[in-house]
């Protein structure tokens, strides 16, 4: 129950994504929260009030000029009585609305009267999204201090085309309203942090790489775990699958030279914790074009070079960061080379795991670490990559009490 007590006002506008608008409903009282709905005359052409009202077990506030709510001014009691005012989905016109201060109908004189924190999904067509007017608002609102939350790449439900507009998922939502309103210990607000997660892509031609299996699942586990304990984090991520944590920076990358040089462009920090696994090799000679395949001719032979270390150059960097933590997946003498890591890589501590494929830790959901520190080894059960972050989110800020 993250959110119980929570009192969630939800404003749902005049997008095809409002459907999903009832998932988010049900997730947040799942997790404890109560949620009080808000629909345009927009939003009640996709769904209806009725759909709405059930799953939030409330009565829904569609009327600025209701007679019977307006009795005792209901959207300034509306726009305060609440710990948070969430959007989802807005639509472009609502945030050019709020961007510009207007006030024509309840959710955006509510948006207008608030004195609560906002928190936006705007969903919308890609050419809508990225309009210079939505642009325009968007960074206006961001220099209001609205949050947002997405919107994400994909395809668009309702004309087939892809490209940024789609609202996030509303697990992603929750996300970011339990980031809002977590009101636990902060002990690494003002630390900068900087996590590397996922594999590198090392390109043979412009249609093959050279890849491995990570998932990015633990590096972007620890990189919410240290922004849930205030750091401000940068996520610096290989190609991955999984969605970008919210509430922090992530910047993609696909070969471990572009994850060189964003770590670089990252610092100066207080924490490093490089998580990624970077390919230890590339093809020397990338081909500009696809390798064809000649027939009666053998098989190209690829020549590998080394990839720059990232970890090593962090640990001996001018601008190191005070603490350095380097992970170490190893598949036999996990012990033995996790310590000579950490020499090596000028690294406090070495975060070793056995990889082998029957642990099934390389992307799956768990893992059994091994910390190696300068004054000996902890071995931490078995736990899921979201227990491991935190313990290792925990270590990290024991440094800086
Ligand atoms: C089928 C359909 C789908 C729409 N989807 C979106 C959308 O996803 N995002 C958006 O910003 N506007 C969308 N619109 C346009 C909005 O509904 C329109 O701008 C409306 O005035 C928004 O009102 P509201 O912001 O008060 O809810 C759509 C319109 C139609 C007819």
């Amino acid at each position: 129950m993250t959110l119980a007590g929570k009192r969630i006002l939800l404003i749902i506008s005049g997008g095809i994504a409002a459907y999903k608008s009832l998932d988010l409903i049900r997730r947040l009282r799942e997790r404890g929260a109560s949620v009080r709905p808000v629909m345009t005359s927009g939003a009640q052409a996709f769904v209806t009030p009725l759909a709405v009202g059930a799953l939030a077990a409330d009565r829904v506030f569609t009327d600025l000029f209701s007679r019977e709510d307006e009795q005792d001014v209901g959207h300034i009691r509306l726009a305060r009585g609440c710990d948070l005012v969430v959007i989802a989905p807005a639509t472009a016109d609502l945030m050019a609305k709020m961007a510009h201060g207007l006030a024509d109908d309840l959710a955006s004189t509510i948006l207008l009267a608030t004195d609560r924190p906002v928190l936006v999904a705007p969903a919308m067509n890609p050419k809508m999204w990225s309009h210079p007017a939505t642009q325009r608002n968007h960074a206006m609102l961001v220099g209001d201090g609205i949050r947002f939350v997405g919107p994400t790449c994909g395809e668009m439900a309702e004309s087939g085309e892809k490209g940024e507009g789609r609202m996030a998922e509303p697990l992603q939502i929750v996300a970011a309203i339990e980031a809002l309103l977590d009101d636990g210990p902060k002990p690494l607000s003002g630390r900068r942090a900087i996590v590397t997660s996922g594999p590198t892509h090392e390109p043979i031609d412009p249609v093959r790489f050279i890849a491995n299996r990570s998932s990015g699942k633990q590096g972007h586990a620890i990189a919410a775990a240290l922004a849930k304990l205030g750091a401000d984090v940068t996520l610096v991520s290989g190609p991955v699958t999984i969605p970008d944590p919210s509430g922090l920076q992530v910047i993609h990358v696909e070969r471990a030279q572009e994850m060189l040089d964003a770590v670089l462009a990252a610092l100066p920090a207080d924490i490093a914790v490089m998580v990624a696994a970077v390919a230890d090799w590339r093809v020397a000679d990338a081909a500009g074009n696809k390798i064809k395949k000649q027939p009666g001719e053998a098989p190209p032979l690829l020549l590998l070079t080394e990839n720059p270390d990232i970890l090593k150059t962090i640990g001996h960097h001018p601008q190191r960061p005070a603490l350095v933590v380097g992970f170490a997946a190893e598949t036999q003498n996990v012990l033995e080379n996790g310590r000579a890591k950490l020499e090596r890589k000028g690294a406090d501590y070495i975060v070793a795991n056995d990889v082998s494929p029957e642990t099934g830790i390389m992307g799956g959901d768990r893992n059994a670490v091994k910390v190696i520190g300068k004054s000996g080894v902890a071995e931490w059960p078995e736990a899921s990559k979201q227990d491991v972050a935190t313990q290792l989110a925990a270590l990290i800020a024991s440094h800086f009490a």
